[in-house]
């Protein structure tokens, strides 16, 4: 199979491409516009084709289509807290490129999954999102995550288009920005930098480790029945004080550097996503949070190769504006 792949060259798309090349033998071509979040290193292990270009802009997607069999759009602007600073980069990746790949896709007559979050569902007090819970996002990342969502079932309804949607919980693991929550404790409690929590820090989410949904989605694509949408929640729910309480333990940290920090506006209280729906398809998440964790403060410790940059760099000047204070 040969697969356009927007976009490779994030934390998720790597794990997924890696499988798909690796364990399927299948033909990748990876479209990224290789914004801050993009980095081409973080897929110089696997063999692919690579088109540099954004989603929204027809000529690349074009390019990057030709003789592919199925389209799997994981382009986004992921980050809340950029979201509510600067929001257009997310409507226009959101929802003019959603659209530009889906009639590309149409064009083409290939299948197309869209990647989605569980923040479209918004906040839950008590019990787990299904797919048929209303859509009800509160930040502008999760709005226009939504309307890409809702696009995409539009074109399977009015034009018979092969689509599917997975929507996954907070992932985490290896080659993740550190603007993330479990990075950017690791990579502080390394450095003995102040750890900022956000309000009280019982902000309670739905951990999964990076390859469980890279291995969610490539489930989805194959088994998934055309125009539905399926959770994929990861196994384990907690709140950042206790994410952050592990962080410290497996780095060695001490505690006096948690620092609690006025909270992000519109902070969605808790996650929680019912997967009932892709497990009777044959997935299962296979990593607990207590072990995905460990491996991903180990690789973030052997990895300074693929950090320092980034530490270096633009998350510095974002880093300092966001909480008000330089890294050291
Ligand atoms: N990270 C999570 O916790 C999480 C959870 C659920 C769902 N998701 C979804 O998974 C997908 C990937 O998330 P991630 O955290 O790996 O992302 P990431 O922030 O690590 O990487 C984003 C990638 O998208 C590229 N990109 C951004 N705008 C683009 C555009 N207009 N055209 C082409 N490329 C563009 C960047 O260069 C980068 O490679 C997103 O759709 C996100 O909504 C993420």
């Amino acid at each position: 199979m040969r697969l356009l792949v927007s976009v490779g060259a994030g934390s998720l798309k790597k794990n997924f491409v890696r499988v798909h090349v690796r364990d399927h033998g299948d033909d990748v071509v990876v479209l990224d516009k290789l914004t801050y979040a993009g980095r081409r290193e973080n897929l110089q292990d696997v063999e692919h084709e690579f088109v540099h270009g954004a989603i929204e802009d027809p000529r690349a997607v074009a390019e990057a289509i030709d003789g592919a069999d199925a389209v799997v759009n994981f382009a986004a602007e992921t980050h809340v807290d950029r979201s509510i600073a600067e929001p257009d980069a997310f409507v226009r990746t959101h929802a003019q490129g959603t659209y530009v790949l889906l009639e590309t896709a149409r064009a083409r007559g290939v299948r197309y999954l869209q990647v989605s979050t569980d923040e479209v569902y918004g906040s839950i007090a008590e019990g787990s999102f299904t797919e048929s819970s209303p859509l009800a996002p509160s930040s502008p990342y999760s709005a226009t995550k939504a309307g890409a969502d809702l696009l995409v079932s539009s074109y399977h309804h009015t034009f018979g288009l092969d689509t599917l949607i997975c929507r996954g919980s907070n992932n985490y693991g290896p080659y993740q920005y550190p603007e993330k929550l479990i990075p950017l404790m690791v990579l502080n409690a390394l450095h003995g930098d102040r750890l900022p929590v956000y309000g009280d820090g019982m902000n309670v989410r739905n951990w999964l480790f990076v390859e469980d949904f890279a291995r969610g989605i490539g489930h989805v694509l194959e088994h998934g029945v055309p125009g539905e949408a399926y959770n994929v929640g990861g196994p384990d729910e907690c709140p950042n004080i206790e994410v952050v309480r592990r962080v410290i333990e497996l780095t060695g940290a001490g505690e006096g550097l948690i620092e609690y920090v006025t909270d992000r506006p519109g902070h969605d209280r808790r996650y929680s996503l019912g997967s009932e729906k892709v497990r009777a398809l044959g997935w299962e998440a296979q990593v607990r949070f207590a072990e995905g964790v460990e491996r991903t403060v180990a690789w973030y410790r052997d990895n300074a190769w693929w950090w320092e940059p980034i530490r270096s760099g633009e998350y510095r000047a974002y880093y300092e504006r966001q909480y008000g204070r330089a890294l050291s």
